[in-house]
């Protein structure tokens, strides 16, 4: 499907209109000015030209009113372009706090998606319309990017960490995705479809399927047979290993001295390479798992850390062993935000 206007994809979200006004000012602004300064200069083509071969031009002094007009003019011009599109890329690189998580791997040549009820799908992506969606993404492989044209959405997915992308869909209906980072033989092969239903259809779409482990429930199941129970906790409490109660989201303080934001990119940081950044108050004592888990896997690990702290009140997680065994039921302050 396309816009009344050609070559210009649907617009389906709520972002996609900001974009296109960007867009459309940009041009109109780059036509407009093509056009005055072509004409202008056939202008001044024919007024000022030779008239004699010997005919010697009046030597310019120059005018300050004239140079200040016209860099002050283009300054603004310039200046709205960029504080324009920079408030319309902070809106749609900043996933929203209240999103629908969606765990995209991608993959030569294939997107496989998780829902946070653990529902999988491989190259169609259903949401519900009217919800903020952020997608939390990366790459078994090489790199890849979603492209998602009638959403006006459009970020690398990079081997090694996660990027994230959102978006809230307005229509329901069938949006094409792209992988827009060439990734090999079949690079152009690696799309399918945003599937955007009514919420009430969505809710059906998600019961039908509902046979498979949430992925904070793999999670635990792995965090169970890899053994990092007997470090971390049967529960997350903590014990030679940090506590991971309420770990995600808060600020970690590393033996460095620094204090970072126990984010997603932190928690898969700390279980591929935990030597990198180590809590203060406990040794280099875990092994990296680097290889023994996937993407995928530590996708699911993250989760059930995550979900350690929205089911569980926030803890603090910078003591030295043995941390705050079990935390006070009163909830507790987050220490961001
Ligand atoms: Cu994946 Cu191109």
């Amino acid at each position: 499907m396309q816009s009344a206007f050609p070559f210009i994809p649907e617009s389906a979200s709520t972002i996609s209109g900001d974009v296109d006004a960007v867009y459309f000012y940009i041009s109109g602004v780059t036509v407009f000015f093509t056009t005055l300064i072509s004409l202008v200069i056939i202008f001044f083509c024919i007024r000022y030209r030779r008239r004699n071969a010997f005919e010697i031009p009046r030597p310019v002094e120059g005018s300050t009113k004239l140079e200040t007009l016209w860099t002050v003019i283009p300054l603004l011009i310039a200046m709205s372009i960029f504080v324009w599109g920079a408030k319309v890329y902070f809106a749609q690189y900043r996933p929203p706090q209240n999103a629908l998580e969606v765990y995209v791997v991608g993959k030569q040549w294939m997107w496989k998606f998780q829902h946070i009820t653990g529902q999988r799908e491989i190259n169609e992506l259903h949401v519900p319309v009217g919800r903020k969606i952020k997608l939390i993404m990366t790459t078994e492989d090489v790199i890849h990017d979603v492209f998602i044209p009638a959403f006006r959405i459009k970020t690398d997915v990079v081997p090694g960490k996660y990027t994230t992308e959102w978006f809230e869909a307005t229509k329901p209906g069938r949006y094409h995705l792209f992988c827009a980072e060439y990734c090999g033989m079949n690079h152009s092969g690696m799309g399918g479809y945003v599937v955007v239903m009514e919420p009430k259809d969505f809710d059906n779409w998600l019961s039908g399927n509902a046979n498979q482990l949430s992925p904070a429930a793999a999670g635990q199941s792995m965090y169970e047979s890899l053994g990092c129970a007997s470090c971390h906790g049967a529960n997350g409490e903590g014990g030679r290993g940090p506590a991971l109660l309420g770990v995600f989201n808060s600020n970690v303080v590393l033996n460095s001295g620094q204090t970072v934001a126990a984010d997603e990119a932190y928690l898969r940081e700390s279980i591929i390479n935990p030597q990198a950044k180590i809590v203060t108050g406990f040794g280099p004592i875990m092994p990296s798992f680097q290889g023994q888990v996937n993407e995928e896997q530590l996708l699911h690990l993250v989760a059930f850390v995550k979900s350690l702290s929205t089911t569980k009140p926030e803890t603090p997680t910078a003591k030295p062993p043995p941390a705050s065994a079990r935390p006070s039921a009163a909830p507790a302050a987050s220490p961001r935000r």
